[in-house]
């Protein structure tokens, strides 16, 4: 997509060159007053019941009087923040499918932020994507090949930077998005870690793929555990960017990369059991950020770590009761094998240790009792450290990618007691999500550390069912804010 900034005022939009002009009010009011054709014709539309000035509401109007553009769009916004911005922004783009055009102008009756601009990119590339990889055949996206931005000089310094870092994000999400939405057969570890290696390459990035043997090697006793039901070799993938002096701490991100999780022997029912191709989520939103992070080269030292494997039944496979020894030497009686996200994400966090992190964030579909706890719309937030929740929580809120913070109290440890280990995999059924956030904390002494329990917002299910590309926009934002200035 073509992107464009254009200095305009709002008196001036009747003379803006474009195929399709897209103006978003406030629900509030129509502040500042666009030029009287503009208004006039949006009054107009509101005393014959044609439009409201209600959040969600659109007008079209073809061949406007006195516009130079052959199409008019106006959405409502509930306000003009920029996440009701951004969904007025997505509405008027879903009606943009319905007609011609190719070149799109969107203003704002209201204040542009670098927050707006980056939230009207990130919204039209949502609108664009389209899953083709084994459906050729759907109908390709009825793409605006060029987008402009109208703002007041004032705000274009702003606006530059948003369209900069929403171009970024959108970038990244689009790659999340793809590797996720990828079947399990087409995406398997080996086709993660050749995406890695592409994404280093075309970036300059060093990336490290170590194998079965490797991990032996390194005595990652949990994250063999579970791969060893499949026969797809697991890879364990590391790649950094270095944009700071290498004494620099790095932020360390690990991503979950079950490519398939079919729960093993404590096998899932069959109901919904294709979604569980999403499990990798983590591991494409933590390449996702990456990406991100590379097209916006800031000044900090950032390193990817991705275990990847298939979690499958078979005659290998871990057995419900199996003890297994990981990296950090801690033993673990897997009382379920379908608490498999946190036995390969053990070993990735002790292996973190050796990069010496300012900070590491782990990202995980790890239970369906986040999704319980917290529906689809606010990834779980997990960490003993006030400081970097505030951190997650600003950036959520900036790159408007809600989280929400669960506890992590020592009370909760008590549930992974084990007579037979150091700890079992899973606790009793309630706060699913926090004894999960517990098993990691066990693995995480040696660093300041978050975790993201993804389960509810890396995909959506249904009729709509695709990957969301979700946390990318949250862990960019996050990421960017620890950069040296
Ligand atoms: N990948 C799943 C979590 C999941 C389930 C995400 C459903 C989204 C929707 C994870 O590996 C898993 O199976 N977790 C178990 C843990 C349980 C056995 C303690 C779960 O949530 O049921
Ligand atoms: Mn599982
Ligand atoms: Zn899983």
């Amino acid at each position: 997509m073509d992107l464009h900034l254009q200095i305009s005022s709002p008196e001036r939009l009747t003379s803006v060159v474009a195929d399709t002009l897209i103006l978003i009010v406030a629900a509030d009011a129509v502040e500042p007053k666009p030029d009287r054709h503009l208004a006039d014709t949006i009054a107009d539309a509101i005393r014959r019941g044609d439009f409201e000035l209600k959040k969600g509401c659109t007008l079209y109007v073809h061949r406007p009087a006195g516009v130079k553009a052959a199409r008019l769009l106006v959405a409502a916004a509930a306000n003009m923040t920029p996440k009701g911005f951004k969904a007025a922004v997505a509405g008027a783009l879903a009606q943009l499918k319905n007609l011609g055009g190719k070149h799109v102008a969107v203003a704002a009756a209201g204040v542009l932020t670098a927050e707006h601009a980056e939230a009207l990119v990130t919204a039209a590339d949502d609108a664009v994507y389209v899953y083709r990889h084994t459906k050729p055949s759907a109908p390709p996206p009825k793409a605006f090949a060029k987008l402009t931005l109208l703002c007041s000089k004032a705000e274009e310094k702003a606006a530059r930077r948003g369209l900069a870092r929403g171009q970024a994000v959108a970038q990244g999400v689009r790659l999340a998005r793809g590797l996720a939405d990828l079947p399990g057969n087409h995406c398997t570890p080996s086709f993660l870690a050749a995406q890695a290696g592409k994404l280093a390459k075309s970036y300059g990035l060093k990336v490290q793929v170590l194998d079965r043997r490797a991990v032996e090697k390194l005595g990652m006793g949990a994250f063999l555990a579970v791969a060893r039901g499949s026969a797809e070799p697991l890879k364990f993938i590391v790649v950094r960017y270095d944009g700071a002096p290498k004494a620099t701490a790095p932020v360390v991100l690990v991503g979950k990369g079950i490519t398939f999780d079919s729960g093993g022997i404590s096998i899932k029912p069959a109901a919904e059991m294709d979604e569980m191709k999403f499990d990798m989520g983590g591991a494409a939103s933590v390449l996702g950020t990456l990406r991100a992070v590379a097209e916006l080269k800031p000044k900090l030292n950032l390193v990817c770590i991705v275990p990847a494997c298939e979690n499958m039944p078979g005659g290998r496979a871990i057995k419900p009761g199996d003890v297994v020894k990981s990296m950090s030497g801690q033993t673990i009686e897997i009382l379920n094998t379908d608490a498999e996200g946190r036995l390969i994400l053990c070993d990735a966090l002790t292996y973190a240790e050796r990069f010496k992190p300012a900070l590491v964030v782990d990202v995980a579909t790890l239970t369906g009792a986040c999704v319980v706890a917290l529906g689809k719309h606010h990834s779980g937030l997990f960490t003993a450290d006030d400081g970097l929740a505030a951190q997650m929580q600003a950036a959520a809120a900036s790159a408007l990618d809600p989280c929400w913070r669960m506890p992590l109290d020592e009370e909760y440890d008590e549930a992974l007691k084990s007579n037979f280990a150091d700890m079992g995999n899973v606790g009793p059924r309630v706060g699913g999500a926090i004894t999960a956030a517990m098993f990691l904390r066990r693995f995480t002494g040696k660093y300041r550390w978050v975790h993201l329990d993804i389960a509810g917002t890396a995909w959506k299910s249904g009729t709509a069912k695709g990957a969301t590309g979700r946390p990318v926009p949250l862990l960019t934002h996050f990421v960017l804010a620890q950069a040296l200035s």
